[in-house]
């Protein structure tokens, strides 16, 4: 199949980007900037280029933002201390708390102390329930809020449509599987959720009308292992040697891209497929935070 069969991320991230900003408009009449607080812990550098990301994207919109960053070491204590400041202070309505955490934090914590409406990234328990008991008042995660709206957006049946999801992780996998079997129009799909101890990983891919790979190993979803005609969702990043790049190492998706491509009925490009709608849909949750806080 042709080039054009690719679901343009970065594109619908524009077009989400545009209608976010008459609302960010319609706030500031109103004397109210959205604001967003990101919290990094440590150096991880795959982490300083979401946040910078981020950081960007917040600042092309009109949405205040400002970033803490706390050493590698940081107790505990030390970034409760840092949220419950955050929590509090009314210029920000949104608190994103960049993940993976050091090993002497612990995650669950942290995410439930960042407030339900406050939480942009849907990780606090209450949010993660509401997403389960498809209560739309929660703020959704946004890796697997923007491969819904990319599906929405590419008119991608989901409706009764068999979906695989790669990966069981809170961030993707999870999240992933209870908005795709929500009843609803944009929804209603069979989900089967695959991981490390799924016996015959293959089959399950090979009857798959979409197939979302997020389970972070690099060009993992071969051709042989997709239904001519499916629709390939790629949340991968993964950095491989590559002895032709300047730097030695390039970024790959879970998906074998060229090869899988012909075979597929749609397929984002990684990059410039999921990764975009991460962060549109970050600052979709910031501005409807702003816009519930007035
Ligand atoms: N690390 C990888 N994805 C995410 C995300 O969506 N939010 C946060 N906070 N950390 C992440």
């Amino acid at each position: 199949m042709s080039q054009n069969n690719l679901i343009d991320g970065r594109a619908i991230a524009a077009q989400i980007q545009g209608e976010l900003t008459q609302r960010i408009a319609a706030l500031k009449a109103r004397g109210v900037q959205p604001g967003l607080a990101f919290v990094r812990v440590g150096e991880d550098p795959a982490s300083k280029v979401y946040v910078g990301r981020k950081e960007k994207t917040s600042g092309e919109l009109g949405i205040f933002s400002e970033t803490h960053v706390l050493p590698e070491a940081t107790s505990a204590a030390d970034l409760l201390k840092l949220l419950a400041k955050l929590n509090a202070d009314s210029r920000l309505h949104g608190i994103l708390v960049q993940a993976p955490l050091p090993k002497q934090i612990r995650q669950e914590v942290i995410y439930a102390t960042v407030l339900p409406e406050k939480d942009v990234d849907g990780f606090n328990p209450v949010n993660v329930g509401k997403l389960m008991l498809g209560d739309d008042t929660g703020f959704k995660p946004c890796t697997p809020a923007g491969v819904m709206e990319l599906l929405i957006r590419s008119n991608v049946k989901t409706d009764g449509a068999e979906v695989v999801i790669l990966g069981r992780g809170n961030i993707v996998g999870k999240p992933m599987a209870a908005m795709l079997c929500q009843k609803g129009r944009h929804a209603n799909s069979t989900v089967t959720i695959c991981h490390s101890a799924t016996r015959d990983l293959k089959a399950h891919c090979r009857r798959a009308d979409i197939i979302v790979a997020a389970m972070g190993v690099a060009e993992f979803v071969k051709a042989d292992m997709v239904k001519p005609g499916a629709t390939v969702m790629d949340v991968g990043v993964n950095r491989i040697a590559d002895a032709t790049s300047k730097t030695g190492t390039r970024l790959v998706g879970d998906v074998a891209f060229a090869e899988v491509q012909p075979i597929a009925g749609r397929i984002t490009p990684n990059p410039g497929g999921v990764g975009p709608m991460t962060i549109a849909m970050l600052m979709q949750n910031t501005v409807r935070a702003a816009e519930q806080a007035t």
